[in-house]
């Protein structure tokens, strides 16, 4: 099983603010939603919660949610109390590939841990102001880049983007 990490990141490495997304770029949320469909997202309990109600859990693919709290519950969605558990769980789960979503606290310690095998990073032409941040620098060395979309500022897209993959090395040589 591939796991894959998946984020939309301003230039300043800017993800999130006041547990909220920072932008309207529809054409990469159908890019996200196209990508994970089918497969197992591992989410920290923050991002869960800053997800629409409506849209929780996300249909059509197994969501498992992080929490160190052993009462929190998730009505659809498996709760674990771990990153080990979480993996443990998606390792367990049909799909062919495990997409970390977020928010910064999960991509931080899975990419630390070492346990990312792919990142699809989203690189948004913005530089808004937000705690949550995601660190560009860790994609300079060890990973090899392909530019998969890019995508103007327009109606359904409040800034340009452009859609980049990047594979581990070790995991192609
Ligand atoms: N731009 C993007 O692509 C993107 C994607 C996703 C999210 N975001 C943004 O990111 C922000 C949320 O990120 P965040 O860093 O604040 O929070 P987060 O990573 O979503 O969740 C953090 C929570 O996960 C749990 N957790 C973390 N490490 C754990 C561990 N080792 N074991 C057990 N539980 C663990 C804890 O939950 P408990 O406190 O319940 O114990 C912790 O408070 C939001 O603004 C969201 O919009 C942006």
């Amino acid at each position: 099983m591939r796991i894959s990490l998946i984020v939309a990141v301003a230039e300043n490495g800017v993800i999130g603010h006041n547990n909220d997304l920072i932008w309207k770029l529809r054409d990469d949320m159908q890019f996200f939603a196209a990508t994970t469909r089918g497969h197992t997202v591992i989410t920290g309990r923050k991002n869960y919660e800053s997800i629409p109600e409506r849209f929780r859990p996300l249909k059509d693919r197994v969501n498992i949610v992080v929490t160190r709290n052993v009462e929190y519950e998730a009505p659809g969605a498996v709760v674990v109390h771990s990153l080990e558990a979480a993996l443990d769980v998606a390792s367990q789960s049909s799909g062919a590939e495990t997409f970390i979503i977020g928010g910064g606290q999960i991509y931080r310690e899975l990419l630390a841990a070492g346990h990312v095998d792919r990142q699809y990073v989203t690189h948004v032409q913005a530089a808004p102001e937000g705690e949550t941040v995601f660190e560009l620098g860790q994609l300079d060395h060890g990973w090899r880049k392909k530019e998969l979309k890019q995508q103007v500022a327009d109606e359904r897209n409040e800034f340009a983007f452009t859609v980049c993959q990047y594979d581990r090395i070790e995991m192609i040589a």
